[in-house]
């Protein structure tokens, strides 16, 4: 991405800043002939224990009572109280481990708060009810190991900006990092590869504010990169930036959505209209879901460009066969409308 920003004649700043995550290199359980698929949980003890296999219900202190879990591995159903507090109690009662089961059909990802005492990894509740079935007939051992652990790292944003008279700016951002399970062809490389076709276009438009062109690391794991972006602006920057524009899975889809600041999915829908294209509207209980929603939490204004639900998110199939280069073109094309929009509303 740098080196494409500077192909284009871009000076390019790497941002870095801090992340932790929680790396897993390899799980597993077995319990008599079963070896159910498991997801250990964010926070876990790593290590690899062995006992008795003892349902627990939920797992709270009234469930425990007078139940002496030395040596076992305690099989927990998931809800009503948190995962720590069902993990502190089995291990207080003396558990090596901790198997949470879930409570409706698959299984589930979980995080502890506070670095747990013990092992502690997430099943389905398909699982959870074969277990369950084959204690009623038989005393089981189990073994759980668990290779996991918090592990620092440092992500970057990728700046390019285009300075013009004036002090108005807009960001056009996008986040290029995706989830452990997919390659992220829609989430997000469709949106990276919009911004940079923009920052390709871009300066051939006559334009009466500065354009910042930011790729974000780190969004999955909680808009992190952008949160970081928005911190490292002085007040004055922040009030300069007139608006922001997010692309995030812009590439599958029926058609384009449009979501965020009021005033600018207004002039987006108008420009849609004027170039015959259907644009559908997002709520904003997907603000908190992707990087505009640091901008907006800032109070600057911003506008998310989306398409829609994608059955391939965050799978291993998000790949490139299913990414429409028309779908690019459009939002590409909208946010160009956008801009010249916000050129006539923006402030010198
Ligand atoms: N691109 C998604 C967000 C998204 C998905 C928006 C589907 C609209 C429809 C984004 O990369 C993502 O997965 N975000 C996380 C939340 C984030 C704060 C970690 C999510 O939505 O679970
Ligand atoms: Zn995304």
């Amino acid at each position: 991405m740098a080196e494409r920003l500077r192909t284009l004649g871009y000076t390019v700043e790497l941002q870095p800043f801090p992340v932790t995550r929680f790396e897993d290199r390899g799980s597993a359980l077995s319990a008599g002939e079963l070896a159910p698929n498991v997801q250990v949980l964010m926070n876990s003890a790593a290590g690899q224990v062995s006992g008795r296999l003892v349902h627990v219900g939920l797992g709270r202190t009234t469930d425990l009572e007078g139940q002496d879990l030395r040596g076992t591995i305690a099989l927990i159903e998931r809800g009503e109280i948190t995962f720590g507090e069902k993990t502190a109690n089995v291990a207080a009662a003396g558990a090596l481990g901790a198997v949470i089961y879930n409570r409706e059909p698959g299984s589930f990802q979980g995080a502890i708060q506070e670095l747990a005492a013990i092992p502690v990894v997430a099943i389905s509740q398909q699982d959870g009810q074969a277990l369950i079935e084959l204690l009623a007939a038989q005393p089981l051992d189990a073994e759980l190991q668990v290779d996991a652990s918090v592990v620092e790292s440092t992500s970057h944003n990728v700046v390019a900006t285009l300075d013009r008279p004036g002090e108005a700016r807009v960001v056009l951002g996008a986040h290029y990092d995706s989830v452990e399970a997919g390659p992220g062809a829609n989430d997000n490389a469709s949106g990276t590869a919009t911004v940079l076709e923009l920052a390709r276009v871009l300066p051939a438009q006559q334009l009466p504010y500065d354009l910042a062109f930011v790729l974000f690391g780190a969004e999955e794991i909680g808009l992190v990169g952008s949160r970081q972006y928005v911190a490292g602006l002085t007040p004055q920057q922040r009030e300069h930036v007139v608006a922001m524009l997010n692309f995030d899975m812009v590439g599958v889809g029926e058609r384009p959505l449009v979501g965020g600041s009021d005033d600018l999915v207004e002039l987006a829908q108008a420009q849609a209209q004027e170039q015959g294209l259907e644009v559908g509207e997002l709520g904003s209980a997907l603000d908190g879901r992707s990087d505009h929603g640091s901008f907006l939490e800032a109070g600057i204004p911003a506008v998310f460009f989306h398409r829609g639900d994608d059955p391939r998110y965050h799978t291993a199939e998000d790949q490139a066969q299913y990414v429409a280069a028309t779908a690019l073109d459009q939002a590409g094309e909208l946010a160009l409308a956008l801009l010249e929009q916000v050129a006539e509303v923006a402030p010198e």
